[in-house]
């Protein structure tokens, strides 16, 4: 026991890492004029960031195991910062090679995570960072456009609606689900986890089989935001194989989980042909509502073009019973207004080219 406390003890101060139990500050970046809240250390005047915060300002960010340093890849440029080392290197397409250049200051770990001096990184990526006394704030002027791609409802003047599930397939409350629909003769959106797609393929048929359409929901519903790029690719891609094994066709549509999105994720999805769906109409219905609270909040924030978002996790303590019970209510108390049901698809599709 002693042995092994010591032993940490070594190691801690033998490490070149900087600031191992700095406690980093929080503050908002304004990037592109929007606040985006992050955490930072100052380091002999110098301010620094978690390397993935350059992700909200439309650089792809990656870790490289192998070498401890993060990657940055921006349009054409890629140029890595290796932890603790005095150089970066950048990447030239052409000769395929990688060069090194002196560098002032260095990235730095701060609690296991690597941290960037922010303005020696955005100059590298051609972006201009200005910091305004009076106000005390940090600006980045990115210099990139990323196209949003983001759908929170469809046409307004249309009375179309789109019903849509997330996080399943799982093996109660999805084959529920399609029955009422079934009954209803109401077609749905299902966005899907990689790995409930694989736990519960004969689902995924039948929703196919019923005329429903399918989404991705990534594999194991991580924040987009706080994980490395390739760690999203990964998230992506293998609920896209997933699905084209199950069904043999892969979507076009995507619901990131927690619908939490960098600008570089948003500039990876429309790279892998993917576009967003969030939704107009929340029903909470995760967190364990009645029918008639569901009822409500379907009520009070339905409008032509809508999305509703409902869920069909495997929910052990019956959360979604409410979910559930409203379904069929829903279905009918709009159709009554006017309203039909149409997948995610047609939904876009109807919607009139400006
Ligand atoms: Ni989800």
């Amino acid at each position: 026991m002693v042995v092994a406390f010591m032993l940490m003890v070594t190691l801690c101060m033998t490490s070149s890492v900087y600031a191992e139990d700095v406690k980093p500050l929080k503050a908002a970046i304004y990037v592109d004029q929007k606040p985006i809240k992050t955490d930072y250390i100052l380091k002999e005047g110098h301010l620094y960031v978690p390397a993935l915060f350059f992700k909200q300002t439309g650089a792809y960010v990656d870790w490289n195991e192998k070498y401890q340093s993060v990657v940055f890849q921006l349009q054409n440029k890629m140029v890595a910062f290796p932890v603790g080392k005095n150089y970066y290197d950048l990447f030239n397409k052409e000769t395929n090679t990688w060069t090194s250049h002196p560098l002032k200051l260095t990235a730095v770990k701060v609690n296991k995570k690597p941290f960037m001096p922010l303005v020696t990184v955005a100059k590298q990526l051609g972006m201009d960072v200005t910091y305004d006394a009076a106000t005390k704030r940090t600006y980045v002027a990115t210099n990139n456009y990323v196209e949003p791609n983001l759908f929170m409802h469809g046409d307004r003047t249309q009375k179309l609606v789109a019903l849509t599930f997330d996080d399943g397939p799982d093996p109660y409350y999805t084959p529920t689900i399609l029955d009422i629909l079934k009954d209803k003769n109401a077609p749905a959106t299902f966005f899907m986890m990689g790995k409930n797609i694989a736990k519960y393929p004969e689902q995924v048929k039948r929703m196919v089989k019923e005329g429903h359409a399918i989404g991705n929901h990534s594999y194991n519903h991580p924040d987009f935001t706080k994980q490395w790029t390739a760690k999203v690719v990964d998230e992506i891609q293998s609920t896209q194989h997933e699905l084209l094994k199950v069904v043999g066709k892969k979507p076009d549509i995507i619901r990131p989980p927690y619908g939490a999105l960098t600008k570089a994720d948003t500039r990876l999805l429309n790279q892998l042909g993917l576009r967003n769906i969030f939704w107009s109409v929340d029903t909470l219905d995760w967190k364990g509502k009645t029918s008639d609270e569901i009822m409500e909040i379907v009520r009070r924030q339905i409008f032509p073009g809508g999305i509703i978002l409902q869920h069909n996790f495997e929910a052990k303590k019956g959360e979604l019973n409410g979910s559930i019970e409203a379904l069929p209510k829903i279905i009918d108390e709009l159709r009554e207004q006017g309203y039909t049901f149409v997948t995610i698809q047609t939904l876009l599709d109807s919607q009139k080219r400006r």
